[in-house]
């Protein structure tokens, strides 16, 4: 079979399923053509995404642990991997399904059984079309020259919230308020002599940026549940759930293309952490107490005061004393007592932002 070109030599092929014969398959199909990894686990294609940059690669769409239509969201968004192409391979022929695949990103989307050959073919045009990209990129980026990296980082957590707000909570303002809400409380958390040690200025700085990534997670919750009017069954209860550990997988896949962010291990902490309680019923680790990261038990309170005070689709917005009262009730079971004290503290600021900021408030 002669399906390879000029220019696609040394190309690099990541192939991942969870059915090893599947990977055979792959392996004797593209070998002779390519250079071939195959990654049989969700932790074995991360494994392999740390250590090198595939120009392509072929993903099956049922995955344990985390789907394909997930993976190709972490990918998107992970910088260093959202150019590269992503061929669904998949049993599933439902159109929904392949028109969503298509809309999260894939170049391709393959039915199985296929046909080798065809498979090929397909592979060698998607080639042909990244060689003639990088040719015209090649030529643009002699004339324009490189970035810079502090504007790069921020730009980095710009574009995450922006990704974040589009998901979640369309049309309100729940994430800007929630970084303007843990700048304050952060703040005057900070003049407890137990905290003097622990938020300083680049804390509460960081805080103040990061706490609007929270619910990054929640790109891969689909809308029906997230806009679901009423209560939710324990099966979509679940689901939502999974934000948190989505969040970290997705900052863990930024890590990947940029190790020397450590900035994003304080993102990663409350995006983990911001469901947990303080009397250790909370989730996904049912922490309790100050196991819980600080940064975490801030955002718990920020972001419940927030949701609490915005009319959402299961629940009327209460006004803003009843909503300090439910933070206060919360004081030692679902929140740090001593944050909820600062809490206590910093009334005026919070009715500020709520009046100017709030969703009665002028946009
Ligand atoms: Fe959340
Ligand atoms: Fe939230």
């Amino acid at each position: 079979m002669n399906t390879g070109s000029f220019d696609d030599f040394g190309m690099h092929i990541l192939c991942i399923d969870d059915s090893a014969s599947q990977l055979v398959l792959y392996r004797d199909l593209l070998e002779g053509m390519y250079r071939v990894s195959l990654a049989e686990t969700y932790e074995e294609a991360v494994a392999c995404l740390s250590s090198m940059r595939p120009d392509l690669i072929l993903l099956d769409m049922n995955m344990p642990k985390v789907s394909g239509l997930a993976f190709l969201d972490i990918l998107r968004y992970t910088p260093n991997y959202a150019s590269v192409p992503v061929i669904i391979v998949s049993g599933d022929s439902d159109v929904e399904h392949v028109k969503e695949a298509f809309r999260r990103g894939a170049a391709d989307y393959v039915l199985k059984p296929y046909d080798g050959e065809e498979l090929a073919l397909r592979i060698n045009r998607l080639f042909q079309l990244i060689a003639r990209a990088r040719r015209s990129e090649r030529v643009s980026l002699s004339v324009e020259g490189s970035g810079v990296l502090a504007p790069a980082q921020a730009l980095l957590v710009q574009s995450l919230s922006d990704l974040a707000s589009a998901r979640d909570n369309e049309n309100t303002r729940h994430l800007e308020r929630v970084g303007l809400y843990a700048r304050a409380l952060a703040e005057t958390a900070a003049k407890n002599p137990l905290f003097r040690n622990s938020i300083d200025g680049p804390f509460i700085d960081k805080i103040a940026e990061m706490a609007r990534l929270h619910d990054i997670g929640k790109v891969n919750i689909p809308d029906y549940i997230l806009k679901k009017e009423g209560p939710l069954t324990d099966r979509e209860r679940e689901h939502v759930r999974t934000h948190t550990t989505d969040g970290a997988r997705m900052i863990d896949m930024i890590r990947l293309s940029f190790p020397d962010y450590a900035f994003l291990d304080f993102a990663r902490e409350l995006v983990l952490s911001h469901h947990e309680r303080w009397d250790g019923t909370g989730y996904p680790g049912a922490l309790a107490a100050r196991a819980i990261p600080l940064s975490a038990r801030i955002v718990a309170i920020v972001d419940t005061f927030d949701a609490i005070t915005t009319d959402r689709p299961y629940g009327k917005a209460v006004g803003f004393d009843e909503a300090s009262a439910i933070i206060a009730e919360g004081r030692g079971t679902a929140f740090d007592p001593d944050i909820a004290d600062a809490f206590k503290f910093c009334q005026a600021r919070f009715r500020e932002i709520y009046e100017k900021q709030g969703e009665g408030a002028p946009a």
